[in-house]
């Protein structure tokens, strides 16, 4: 691999936040696709799971970190362990699975076992090593050096200091607070599957794409048409809405509906009421966002994404059903529709999406040709932006603030790894 070499001065001339101008080489290049993985997903706080998804000792669950393949376990003691997917013997994977239970791992090409927490506790044919040769393995799997949970949201660093996970989520933390008080017994789940699927293109156009309030009428333009002709509610009129974005700091940020009386079954209010207090239950029921957590993940209140990147110019991305195990079969059924309306193959949103992320990276092919024009731009609504004294930037969601907040963190990230 070419060393990384990207200077503070060259990310600057890749990404300026404060004009909204982005070089086409951020999502072409492979040099910068190589530095931003040693720079952001191999430092900085990454989504590995949901409780609910390793919810019993024994559970795990396949994941990665930036590139590195990690299986999350459940130990028999309830610990959380992040482990590095990789034999210590010659490095083949020793889980394959999605997930599963179980309280060891035998990797399949010599039959070295590891347990849950990542212990070497089996060699085949040990009489073949002397005593130092087996030495070499006393430490057991690499793993994660720092694991950290909010509300459920199991999120795994490689770096062993830095910014705690409280400090990373900052001003993300009172949406991730009103989705897992969607529950009437707190229990939101993760579960029923998942949507896997891959566009060709840089994992930033997902990124970028989660909340962008400025596209949806005119890509999406059949939602609007069902909404006229139907009256199915879910389905907005963007442009005119009031509705907001907001830069919440370390690259995460939020696109915010108006909240309007929720249209939940009684029963669902009632619960929810009983067990948070009037208020809170009103903020948790007319929940209407969608927040982007840099770099992996992104949460709305009915689905979860989840960002992996593959090369500079291909990304798979994770999609789960959010569901709550208590609500009225109504509720439930109403939170699976929605999501089926606008997600997957055959959602009015998700093929639009995938289908545009793939002609941004080919017309950024033209970064290529020095000759050209190399920048894009997110300079909507960059003057009018209120900047809030906690340092919240908030604009209309139209406005491309969500889409600038990504690049304050990613210039930041990449110029602290930068070589002197
Ligand atoms: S590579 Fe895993 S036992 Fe040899
Ligand atoms: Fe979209």
């Amino acid at each position: 691999m070419a060393v990384d070499e990207l200077s503070a001065a060259a990310v600057d001339a890749l990404v300026d936040p404060n004009r909204g101008r982005l070089h086409m080489r951020i999502y072409t290049d492979p040099d910068v696709f190589r530095a931003e993985i040693r720079r952001i997903f191999n430092t900085t706080w990454l989504f590995v799971a949901h409780e609910s998804q390793v919810a019993h000792a024994g559970d795990y669950l396949t994941s990665y970190m930036g590139l590195v393949p990690v299986v999350v376990t459940r130990d028999e003691d309830g610990g959380l362990h992040v482990l590095v997917n990789r034999c210590m013997h010659r490095g083949a994977t020793i889980c394959q699975r999605e997930s599963g239970n179980a309280s060891f791992f035998r990797c399949e090409y010599h039959a070295w076992t590891y347990d849950n927490r990542g212990r070497l506790i089996g060699i085949s044919r040990p009489k073949g090593y002397a005593q130092q040769e087996l030495d070499e393995f006393a430490a057991g799997l690499s793993t994660a050096a720092r694991i950290a949970s909010y509300r459920g949201l199991i999120f795994a660093s490689f770096a062993s200091d830095g910014p705690s996970l409280d400090a990373h989520l900052g001003a993300a933390k009172p949406y991730i607070d009103e989705w897992a008080d969607q529950s009437p017994t707190a229990d939101v789940r993760i579960e029923g599957g998942v949507w896997k699927h891959r566009y060709k293109g840089n994992w930033k156009l997902q990124v970028e794409g989660s909340n962008e309030g400025y596209h949806p009428e005119f890509l999406h333009r059949i939602g609007g048409l069902l909404r006229a002709r139907t009256g199915v509610s879910g389905l907005r009129p963007w442009a005119d809405s009031t509705a907001n974005g907001y830069d919440l700091g370390g690259g995460h940020s939020v696109m915010e509906f108006p909240r309007s009386e929720s249209t939940h079954a009684p029963e669902y209010i009632a619960l929810l009421h009983e067990r948070l207090g009037s208020e809170r239950a009103e903020r948790a029921l007319a929940a209407s966002w969608r927040l982007q957590l840099f770099p992996n993940l992104a949460l709305a209140p009915t689905n979860v994404r989840v960002i992996r990147p593959l090369a500079v110019d291909l990304t798979e991305v994770w999609q789960y059903n959010v569901t709550l195990p208590d609500v009225p079969q109504s509720t439930a059924l109403d939170r699976i529709r929605s999501e089926q309306l606008f997600y997957g193959p055959s959602g009015y949103g998700s093929p639009d999406d995938l289908e545009i992320f793939e002609r941004i990276q080919e017309g950024c092919l033209a970064a290529t040709n020095e000759q050209l024009d190399p920048y894009v731009w997110l300079n909507r609504g960059l003057r009018s932006e209120v900047h809030r004294a906690d340092g919240v930037r908030v604009a209309h969601t139209t406005s491309e603030v969500e889409q600038r907040a990504i690049y304050y963190a990613w210039s930041a990230l990449m110029k602290s790894g930068a070589p002197e």
